[in-house]
């Protein structure tokens, strides 16, 4: 093997409550944003398709567990469904939900699959986001309950923990973007709402500590690399920015304990600055995390801002660099991003120079790919382009490894196709092919490569 990984290493994939589990008539789970969206806001998802057309993750989930098993997995991370957990936001735990997740939990671990579980993945409970969701700090109180609950319920087994799925994009979808639920355009607002995240995470954390259990807790974090399009200072002005905004800011509080003095300095001077007492600046200065999990799907090129920003117009990050589209860049065409391998090893190297060389695994990474069933042949789809991308991004995480990383894992994106935020089943990702019209569940061609790799704990 040219490229091995140590013995306890993590492979496995990722998935989410909402996007993989469905619900049946009956079970008790409440409603969160995206069943609200999908019945209020049906033209916003692709071809109508909504959260009840799912994976069902929920009825499927031991034959599941077992086709985790039959390619080797021994790790597996999804979120827990806190409007299945608790149906109100805050108060009685539904039963049902219980008895589900216990059964999953026990199943997963007993077929060797370690369960790595994350409280929340984009999926507030309606009636939260009716009393202002994550901009409301009441609701980081109900948060901090149900993660309580969870880890109440749950952690005697559960070893590995996460407070939030990309704490980013709930404040940046949801509140600049006008991509998630609700759909808010403005800047503070969206600060706010990232703060507030921040907020919870920590408090999550905190009571986990309290709890003496004897588990790692830790969050997942999106990272796009940044890459100026040239040594110009206006160009590294415009990187410098990009990254200020999407990634320090989240990066710096939860993993050095203090947001940049940089983005205060700008927030102050574009009046931005949300509220942000005393008490929560010493609450993120308290706490850390055992384990980070960083989703890697792209690089981010910029170049300095052709136009000037009209000072009338919503204050956005994008006011400080433009997009490069960089020749020859090679393309993922169904999502509309570029592919590129080498931002794996740069982020490694970033944790490794800038955040402490912390523990960490990869999360998330992936290819989401439009008409897959063109690749079909002898009823299996021919995902080569999968495995390639695999093998590169193995290849640059595997250096980085071998240059000091501490890298745990490598979770794909995802295990059975599933729905996605907009997208809906555009795009599939998974190692198995679901068949929308059927629900048959039917391994790709690197499922089976992806299980060779991890019996052989390496590829060529
Ligand atoms: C990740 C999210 O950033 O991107 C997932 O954590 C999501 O929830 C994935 O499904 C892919 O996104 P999309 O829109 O291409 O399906």
């Amino acid at each position: 093997m040219n490229r091995t990984f140590p013995k306890t290493f993590f492979w496995g994939a990722a998935s989410s409550a909402t996007q993989a589990e469905g619900r049946k008539i009956g079970d008790g789970k409440g409603e969160n944003i995206w069943d609200y969206a999908s019945k209020e806001y049906n033209h916003r998802f692709y071809d109508g398709v909504t959260t009840e057309t799912t994976s069902l993750f929920y009825r499927d989930y031991q034959q599941d567990i077992q086709k985790m098993q039959d390619i080797s997995f021994n790790s597996f991370r999804t979120s827990l469904s806190w409007s299945r957990l608790i149906p109100n936001g805050t108060g009685a735990v539904n039963p049902e939900a219980v008895a589900f997740y216990n059964d999953m939990i026990n199943k997963l671990i007993a077929k060797g699959v370690e369960p790595f579980i994350n409280l929340y993945h984009f999926d507030i409970p309606m009636v939260l986001q009716e009393r202002g969701g994550f901009e409301n700090k009441e609701v980081i109180d109900a948060y901090k309950q149900y993660a309580k609950t969870c880890f109440e319920l749950f952690g005697d087994r559960v070893k590995y923990w996460f407070t939030f799925n990309e704490p980013m994009i709930p404040a940046e979808a949801g509140y600049l973007h006008d991509r998630h639920y609700p759909y808010v355009v403005d800047f503070k607002r969206a600060a706010t709402v990232l703060h507030n995240i921040i907020l919870a995470h920590c408090e999550a954390v905190a009571v986990y500590r309290k709890m003496n259990l004897s588990g790692k807790i830790g969050i997942i974090m999106d990272v796009i690399p940044v890459y100026p399009r040239s040594q110009n200072p206006a160009d590294l002005y415009a990187a410098e920015m990009a990254d200020l905004f999407y990634t320090k800011s989240v990066n710096d509080a939860i993993l050095k304990g203090k947001y940049p003095e940089r983005l205060k300095d700008v927030l102050t001077e574009y009046n931005q600055v949300p509220e942000v007492t005393d008490a929560d600046l010493k609450l993120i200065a308290s706490t850390s995390i055992d384990l980070l999990g960083i989703n890697y799907y792209r690089p981010r090129r910029v170049k300095a801002k052709e136009c000037v920003p009209n000072p009338q117009g919503v204050f956005s990050p994008e006011w400080f660099f433009d997009e490069y589209v960089m020749p020859g860049r090679r393309m993922n065409t169904s999502r509309g991003i570029e592919i590129y391998p080498k931002g794996i090893y740069d982020i490694a190297k970033k944790i490794q120079t800038e955040y402490g060389n912390i523990d960490w695994f990869v999360s998330e990474n992936g290819i989401g790919i439009e008409g897959e069933e063109a690749f079909i042949e002898d009823g299996m789809v021919q995902d080569d382009y999968r495995i390639d991308f695999l093998k590169e991004h193995l290849t640059y995480l595997n250096q980085a490894m071998s240059e000091g990383s501490n890298c745990l894992g490598y979770h794909m994106w995802t295990f059975v196709d599933c729905w996605s935020w907009g997208n809906a089943y555009k795009n599939r990702y998974g190692f198995y092919r679901m068949d929308l019209a059927t629900g048959a569940k039917t391994i790709k061609k690197s499922g089976l490569w992806f299980k060779e790799l991890i019996e052989n704990n390496g590829f060529d």
